[in-house]
C-alpha cells in the first residue's frame, strides 16, 4: 500500500525539482543597457525592460533614431520618476570607444546587470557579387559588435559575481542557406562566442543566452529583403515572419529564466534541438527529451533541406534558360 504512495509522491516530488527550479531573475530597479536599440527587436526589448522598472540605455550610432526610440521607451515605463531612461550613441565595432562609454554609463546610471546584444544587420547576395567593404562592414557589426562589448563588461561582471548576457544568433547560426554566405558566418561564429563565454563565465554566477530567432518584421528586415536573390526569397517563404515584440517578449524571458538558448515558434523549436549538438544545458529533463527525438528530427530535417536544394535547381534552371533564349534571340 505505501510503496503505491511513496512511488507517486517520488516522481512528483522528482518533477518539481526540475521544474520548480526555474526562478527567473527580476531587473526591477537594475540597469539594463540594449545595443542596437533604437529599432527592431532591440526597441521593443527596451521597451518590455522600461515596463519591468528597469533602468534603460540603448546604444546605437544614428542619434535621431536614438533620441526618437527614446521618447517611445519613457512612454513605455512602469515609474519614469525613478527610471533613468537614456541613450548613448556609439560604434560597437570601436573597442575603446565601447570600454569607455560602458564606464561612462555605469558612472552616471549605475552598474550594468544585463547586457543585450540586437545590433547587426543583413545583406544578402551570392558570395562572388559581395564588395569588399560589405564584406568587413557585416562583421564588423555583426561579430566584433558583439565580441567587443561583452570583453569590455566581463571584468565587472566577473567582480560582481552577477550579470546577464542575451545574444543575438540568428536561424542561420544553426544551417547556411542560399544568399547568406557572409551573414550566417558571423551568426555561426556568435554562436561560437557564446558557448565558450558560457563555460567562462558559468563560475562567475554569470549567465549567457543565445537568441535564435526566425524572420522577424523590423526596419531591418525590410531593408535585407530588398537584397535578397530570387533564391533567398522563395526560401524565406517557408518559413512565418515574426513580430519583434513577440521575439522581445521571448528572448528577454529566456534570459531571465537563465536559458542558453532561446527561440520561437514550432520550426525555430524544431532547428534549434536537431542542431544542439554539444551545447551547454540547463535541465537533465530536457536532454533526455531531445536525445530521442533529434534522430527523427534528422529525417524531417533532409527533408527540409531537399526542398531548399530542389527550389535553388529550379531557380537556377530558369536562369540558364532564360541565358539560352538570349542567345537565340
Ligand atoms: C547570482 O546572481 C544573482 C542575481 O543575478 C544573485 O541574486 C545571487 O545572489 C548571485 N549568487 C551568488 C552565489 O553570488
Ligand atoms: C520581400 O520582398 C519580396 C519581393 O522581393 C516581396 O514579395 C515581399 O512581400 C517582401 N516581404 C517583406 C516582408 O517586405
Amino acid at each position: 500500500m505505501v510503496v503505491f504512495l511513496i512511488i507517486p509522491v517520488l516522481i512528483i516530488g522528482l518533477l518539481w525539482r526540475i521544474f520548480g527550479k526555474s526562478t527567473k531573475k527580476d531587473i526591477a530597479k537594475k540597469h539594463v543597457v540594449i545595443i542596437g536599440g533604437s529599432s527592431g527587436i532591440g526597441k521593443s526589448l527596451a521597451i518590455l525592460a522600461a515596463r519591468k522598472n528597469a533602468h534603460v540605455t540603448i546604444i546605437a550610432r544614428n542619434i535621431d533614431k536614438l533620441s526618437e526610440a527614446i521618447t517611445d521607451i519613457k512612454k513605455n515605463a512602469l515609474n519614469l520618476k525613478e527610471q533613468t531612461i537614456s541613450y548613448v550613441s556609439v560604434d560597437v565595432s570601436n573597442f575603446e570607444d565601447t570600454e569607455n562609454n560602458l564606464c561612462e554609463i555605469e558612472e552616471t546610471v549605475g552598474p550594468i546587470y544585463m547586457l543585450v546584444n540586437c545590433a547587426g544587420f543583413a545583406v544578402c547576395g551570392e558570395l562572388e557579387k559581395f564588395s569588399v567593404n560589405d564584406i568587413k562592414s557585416l562583421i564588423n557589426v555583426n561579430l566584433l559588435g558583439s565580441i567587443y562589448p561583452i570583453k569590455a563588461i566581463i571584468p565587472k561582471f566577473k567582480q560582481r559575481r552577477e550579470g546577464i548576457i542575451l545574444l543575438t544568433g540568428s536561424q542561420v547560426s544553426l544551417f547556411g542557406l542560399y544568399g547568406y554566405s557572409v551573414y550566417s558566418s558571423c551568426k555561426f561564429a556568435i554562436r561560437g562566442l557564446a558557448e565558450s563565454i558560457y563555460m567562462e563565465l558559468k563560475p562567475y554566477n554569470i549567465t549567457v543566452t543565445l537568441a535564435l530567432p526566425p524572420d522577424t518584421d523590423t526596419p531591418g528586415y525590410e531593408k535585407e529583403n530588398q537584397t535578397k536573390p530570387e533564391e533567398t526569397v522563395r526560401l524565406s517563404e517557408m518559413g512565418d515572419l515574426f513580430q519583434p515584440e513577440d521575439v522581445a517578449q521571448k528572448m528577454l524571458e529566456d534570459a531571465l529564466a537563465g536559458k542558453f538558448f532561446s527561440h520561437i515558434g514550432l520550426s525555430s523549436f524544431l532547428m534549434t534541438t536537431l542542431c544542439k549538438g554539444m551545447a551547454p544545458f540547463t535541465s537533465s529533463f530536457q536532454v533526455i527529451f531531445e536525445s530521442i527525438l533529434i534522430g527523427l528530427l534528422r529525417l524531417i530535417g533532409a527533408f527540409y533541406i531537399s526542398r531548399f536544394h530542389k527550389i535553388v535547381q529550379f531557380c537556377h534552371n530558369k536562369k540558364e534558360n532564360g541565358k539560352l533564349k538570349q542567345k537565340v534571340c
